[in-house]
Parts: C-alpha cells; sequence; structure tokens
C-alpha cells in the first residue's frame, strides 16, 4: 500500500512531474523501424504528455521533431517528406532530422537563411536498434549510453517488436508485467487445454498445478532477477525473470519457442504504449508472432485496437466463462487479458487502498527501488538501474525444471542445463 502522495510521485509523468524528469533520462522506444520509410509518411508519436513526429528522410536517417509546426502549428505529419527533410503543406517550411529549419520560402530570399536558423524546433536524438526507433528525451548534452540488450544486437528477422495502447497510467502496465502470480489465473485458458490452444504445454502443467509459487529475488546492478519456483513430482520448476527497471522485464522464452521483452512508455498520465517484443537468439522468426500470441487487430503499432472498452466490458464473453473459459475474453492473447484489468481499475488507480498479498512482493519490490530512484534523481541528478557495471547483453530470462538441491542462483541463462526449456 502506498499513501496517496507516493503514488501520485510514481504515476504522474507529464511537465515537470519527478518520475517524469526521470524516465525521460533513459532511452525510450517510441515507434517500430519499419513504420516509417525513407521519404514515407511520418508518424505520430505521443510521449510524456508531448507530441512529436518520427520520420526518415531519403538516407535513411531519423528525426523526431515536434508534432506542431514551429510556424503556425500546422501538423507536420501532414508534411511532405522528401529530399532529405520534411516540409510543412501548409507554407513551406522545411526541417532537417537534427531538428534545424533548413527553409522558409515565405521569407524574403535575402534573409531566408538567416531567419531559418533562428527558427526554434524542438527534437530529440534517436537511435535505432532491434527493430525500434529509441529517443532520449532527457536534459543532459550528452545521450546516456545506450541500453543494447541482447535483441538489440540481433541480425533483422530476429527480433518482432510490437505496440499495444492502453488507457491508464504506466506504472499499471509495468506492474502487470512484474506480477507473475496472475498468469495461472488470469491466462488460464490459454496454458490449458480448455481451448486446445497450448503455448506452453509443459510449463502450463506447473504453472496451472500451482498457485502461489515461492517467489524468491536476487538484486541487480539493473533491478533484480525473479524466480518463481513450483514444486512438482520431485522437481522444481523455475521460471527466471529479469526486471530492467525503469522499463523492462524479460520473460522466459517457451521450449523451442521466442522470448519475450515487454516494456511500458508512458504516453501521457493516463495512456501508455505497452511493447512486446518477440526475439530469437538462435533462429530467425518464422512466424508473424503478434498473430501468433492472438493479437489480431492487424496493426502492429497497437495491435490491440479491436479490444473495446468498458462500455462493451472488453467482450467479455459470459457464455464462454460459464462453459469453463476463466477470463471470458476468449480467442486473444495474454496481452489483451492483462491490457482488459489493466483498464478496469481505472486511469490511475489508487494505491491507498490495496490490500496486498504475499504474491504481492514483486510489485512492492518495484515500488520502493522506483521511490528511492526519484529521491536519488532529485537529490544528485544521477539515473539509477542503469550504471557501468550493468551488463545490458547478458540480461535472459529463462525457465527450467531442476532437482530440488539445485540452487535456481545458479543457472547461467546463456549456458543452461540440459535439461532446461530455454
Ligand atoms: S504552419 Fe508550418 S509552415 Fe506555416
Ligand atoms: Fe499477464
Amino acid at each position: 500500500m502506498l499513501t496517496h502522495e507516493q503514488n501520485e510521485l510514481l504515476t504522474r509523468v507529464e511537465g515537470d512531474a519527478p518520475m517524469g524528469a526521470l524516465l525521460r533520462e533513459y532511452w525510450i522506444p517510441a515507434c517500430r523501424s519499419a513504420t516509417i520509410e525513407a521519404d514515407g509518411a511520418p508518424f505520430r508519436v505521443r510521449l510524456f504528455g508531448e507530441d512529436f513526429v518520427a520520420f526518415r528522410i531519403t538516407d535513411g536517417r531519423v528525426g523526431f521533431i515536434q508534432e506542431a509546426c514551429p510556424h503556425r502549428c500546422a501538423s507536420l505529419a501532414l508534411g511532405r517528406n522528401e529530399e532529405n527533410g520534411l516540409r510543412c503543406i501548409f507554407h513551406g517550411w522545411k526541417f532537417n532530422v537534427e531538428g534545424k529549419c533548413i527553409d522558409a520560402p515565405t521569407e524574403p530570399a535575402g534573409q531566408r537563411t538567416i531567419f531559418a536558423e533562428r527558427v526554434p524546433v524542438r527534437s530529440h536524438p534517436t537511435h535505432e536498434a532491434g527493430g525500434i526507433i529509441w529517443v532520449y528525451m532527457g536534459k543532459q548534452a550528452t545521450p546516456p549510453r545506450f541500453p543494447d540488450y541482447e535483441f538489440t544486437q540481433l541480425p533483422e528477422g530476429h527480433v518482432q517488436p510490437t505496440r499495444g495502447i492502453i488507457r491508464t497510467n504506466w506504472l499499471q502496465g509495468l506492474e502487470a508485467l512484474l506480477d507473475s502470480a496472475h498468469v495461472g489465473f488470469l491466462h488460464s485458458a490459454n496454458l490449458g487445454s480448455i481451448t486446445g490452444r497450448t503455448l506452453f504445454k509443459d510449463e502450463a502443467e506447473y504453472m496451472l498445478s500451482d498457485g502461489a509459487p515461492e517467489f524468491e529475488f536476487i538484486d541487480q546492478p539493473y533491478g533484480f532477477r525473479e524466480g518463481a519456483i513450483r514444486r512438482e513430482g520431485g522437481m522444481n520448476y523455475a521460471r527466471i525473470r529479469e526486471v530492467s527497471l525503469p522499463f523492462f522485464s524479460f520473460i522466459p522464452a517457451a521450449p523451442g519457442g521466442p522470448a519475450i521483452v515487454c516494456c511500458s512508455i508512458p504516453i501521457d498520465d493516463v495512456t501508455t504504449a505497452q511493447w512486446y517484443i518477440a526475439y530469437d537468439p538462435h533462429r530467425p522468426l518464422e512466424r508473424d508472432m503478434m498473430s501468433a500470441y492472438g493479437n489480431t487487430s492487424g496493426d502492429p503499432d497497437f495491435f490491440n485496437s479491436d479490444m473495446g472498452g468498458p462500455e462493451t466490458m472488453w467482450h467479455q464473453d459470459r457464455a464462454a466463462m460459464k462453459a469453463g473459459h476463466w477470463s471470458g475474453i476468449v480467442g486473444r492473447g495474454n496481452a489483451y487479458e492483462d491490457f482488459v484489468v489493466q483498464e478496469s481499475m481505472g486511469p490511475i488507480v489508487d494505491r491507498s487502498k490495496e490490500f496486498l498479498g504475499t504474491c504481492d512482493k514483486v510489485i512492492y519490490r518495484a515500488r520502493r527501488l522506483l521511490l528511492t530512484a526519484i529521491e536519488r534523481f532529485q537529490e544528485t541528478g544521477e539515473r539509477s538501474f542503469a550504471g557501468p557495471e550493468v551488463d545490458y547483453g547478458r540480461i535472459r530470462a529463462i525457465s527450467f525444471a531442476c532437482a530440488p538441491d539445485q540452487d535456481w542462483r545458479e543457472i547461467d541463462a546463456f549456458d543452461p542445463p540440459a535439461i532446461a526449456a530455454e
């Protein structure tokens, strides 16, 4: 349980809010690389309550600038993207990827260049990796080190990033990603045999057999590692997740399948981009993972655009529930089920009204780490979870079955035991 003040501190991200200021000091996923083509349509991106456009110019470089034209605020999402710049369709002013005005054809020819140089344009540095355009929106003159997670280093084809959008605060998104206690309940229809659809057959048996696994944690410089241990049939089944704060939760791969990393990125105080990034270090992904996971809208930039809302009770199917389907969110993936419960909590959940249990250890831990990070940032200007000792490329989640006397802490996710289901 948090006080009202702590809740406000953790959740608010717009304007000068302390959490927003801290989160902007990290590299942030803004849009998929594939969404913006060279000389193609600019893509609207809203982050931390501000509106931007991402665009790829003729030579392939990417710009990320304010959506409102600095002249009289026409949307640059309407702009002409050609000859290495984005030109406003209202009066023809043109902007490059560095966020400079490079032409203002409505000004007298003699003073056009000098005038253009004085036009203020809000822009942010970008970095392209893992099929994603990342932006740095913080205040440092030089952006921080890029978090070169394993998925950002893989060849094209090994990674499929997709983005959902939910009408809730970012922390609701993050907390749902961290909370593995709900998997055997909320997602039980997707795990079990009721629909005949089995994503993780063996793992599902373990998860369904024990709704109260033991959670153990190891502190890490980037956040923490969580082991969910279930004991069954003389074996221990361990799911090891990696939490790289403030945004990322790495989920173990299903046997033979791709791994998933998720993150929760603030669009504004009450809207969140929730990314599901499937990746396989060993082989290219052959299937469209968005559809494979039951996200059927067909739009990888908003894969849950068809999930409905409170007015339709998110298309919950009561007849299916009577027939045995747990959530009634039928024919959809786990992400839809997560999104529905997140939205059902309201735009910014009042955490002073909660009653936490043993299964919420991870939630409690993450909140405490984030509150400490805000305090540290306010006092010293230093970002937590991103020190030089963090080896982003070695962060990998894993699940495996092992003998009861095997300590899961000793398992190296990059060199797992033979029976591991990596
Ligand atoms: S509003 Fe964009 S050039 Fe005038
Ligand atoms: Fe979930």
